[in-house]
């Protein structure tokens, strides 16, 4: 099965919204209780999430010309979401979103990624080499969820090229 990649458009939005919505329902839902679940998931109600998606580098991935997961960078070198639609769970989904956004921080100099992984994706991010450095919890309406910030040192750019010739 090939994954491939592309940056998110505006007509992505409720595709990428019903991704969310499933991840969470079917695939957090292991490790988070319904009222966590259902507080966790009405975010994409809210006018903040759409931002989160336009306002920062969003890449989809696809099989077979659909989407099946995306994720988002938030500034130079934080993960801030990443969500695979659960009829594509455990097809590699997520690592080629990781792999790309891994090289392409890199390349634009980032030195490390952080993430705050929640339950569900610690053991993916472990897998890939993040460390975990702390745990949080964070209050979702009245909800309380927790995750682990999580850091990964990228390999150095050593690509020959001269600083100031390497793609920004
Ligand atoms: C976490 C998530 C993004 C992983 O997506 P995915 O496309 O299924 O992951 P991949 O197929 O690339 O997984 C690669 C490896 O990571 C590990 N892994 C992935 N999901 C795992 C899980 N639920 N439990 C244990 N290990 C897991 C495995 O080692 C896997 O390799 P394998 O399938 O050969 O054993 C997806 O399960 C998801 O959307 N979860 C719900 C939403 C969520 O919690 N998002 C993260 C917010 S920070």
């Amino acid at each position: 099965m090939t994954v491939s990649l592309r940056p998110y458009l505006p007509s992505d939005a409720q595709r990428v919204a019903d991704i969310f919505v499933a991840s969470i329902e079917e695939i957090a839902s292991e490790d988070y209780s319904a009222a966590q679940c259902e507080a966790w998931a009405r975010a994409v109600d809210d006018p903040a999430f759409a931002k989160r998606l336009a306002g920062n580098l969003t890449l989809v991935g696809l099989v077979d010309g659909e989407v099946a997961g995306f994720l988002t960078l938030k500034g130079a070198d934080v993960i801030d979401l990443l969500y695979v639609h659960p009829q594509f769970s455990r097809q590699k989904v997520a690592t080629t979103l990781c792999d790309a956004i891994e090289k392409l921080s890199g390349a634009r100099g980032a030195k490390q990624l952080s993430v705050d992984a929640s339950d569900t994706a610690q053991p993916f991010f472990a897998r890939r080499g993040y460390v975990p450095e702390r745990r949080n919890t964070i209050v979702v309406e009245d909800q309380w969820l927790g995750n682990t910030t999580m850091r990964k040192t990228l390999a150095a750019n050593d690509d020959g090229a001269p600083a100031g010739r390497r793609l920004q």
